[in-house]
């Protein structure tokens, strides 16, 4: 099973992966965590571009093949080799983030990056995509108080972040049955648990 975490920034999807993880090798599931952009020697060596703040003059196009360049790698080198092994994968973002971000945050043409985005996956989507969704600037906000965490992408402007807030709500109402809306505004520990009881049921319904 390939499962998907999505959000807006400090939703919350790299704090809760960590004990979500070790919570379902407890339970016996054989999972592997990984994050985008990023997971493999080339992609981290793209990652690094992306998240470079020097590169403020970087073309949205840019961005994007970026983005496909790092994602086309791990899903050759790692995602598909482990789901292949009959692992579960969790992924910290993947392509409904270019479609969030470049298409509905940027504006870009969305029928063209689900094309480019086919290209760059081969195809490969998740089954289960979890949306932590938060208000913009509350996630903001959680992001700049934990310092040093702040990067490029963060800098842009709030209506940037709302207009991606809204395609992922967007995004998981036409596909509910891949997608589960989390509200992460509650506490940390409260999230946790929404999360536990989601990806148990989802991985039992799949077993049966
Ligand atoms: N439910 C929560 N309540 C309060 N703070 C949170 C919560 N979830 C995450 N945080 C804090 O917000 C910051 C951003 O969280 P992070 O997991 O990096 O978000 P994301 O990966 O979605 O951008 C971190 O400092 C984290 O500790
Ligand atoms: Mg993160």
């Amino acid at each position: 099973m390939f499962i998907t975490f999505e959000g807006p920034e400090g939703s919350g999807k790299t704090s809760q992966i960590p004990p979500l993880v070790d919570f379902l090798r407890a339970q016996g599931v054989d999972l592997f965590p990984t994050r985008e952009p990023g997971g493999t020697p080339i992609s981290d060596q793209v990652r690094s571009i992306l998240m470079n703040m020097d590169n403020q003059a970087m073309h949205p196009r840019t961005e994007i093949l970026l983005f496909c360049a790092s994602r086309a790698q791990i899903v050759e080198q790692v995602i598909r080799p482990k789901l292949a092994h009959g692992c579960t994968v969790l992924c910290d973002r993947y392509a409904d983030s270019t479609l969030a971000y470049q298409g509905y945050g940027h504006g870009l043409d969305k029928v063209f990056l689900r094309e480019l985005l086919e290209f760059t996956t081969g195809g490969l989507w998740p089954d289960c995509t979890i949306l932590l969704d938060i208000d913009v600037q509350q996630g903001l906000q959680r992001k700049q108080q934990c310092r040093g965490e702040w990067n490029r992408l963060d800098a842009y402007e709030l209506a940037f972040h709302e207009r991606v807030r809204q395609g992922y709500l967007e995004m998981a109402h036409q596909q509910p049955e891949r997608w589960q809306i989390v509200d992460a505004s509650q506490s940390q520990e409260a999230v946790q648990q929404t999360l536990r009881s989601i990806l148990l049921n989802r991985l039992a319904s799949r077993a049966r």
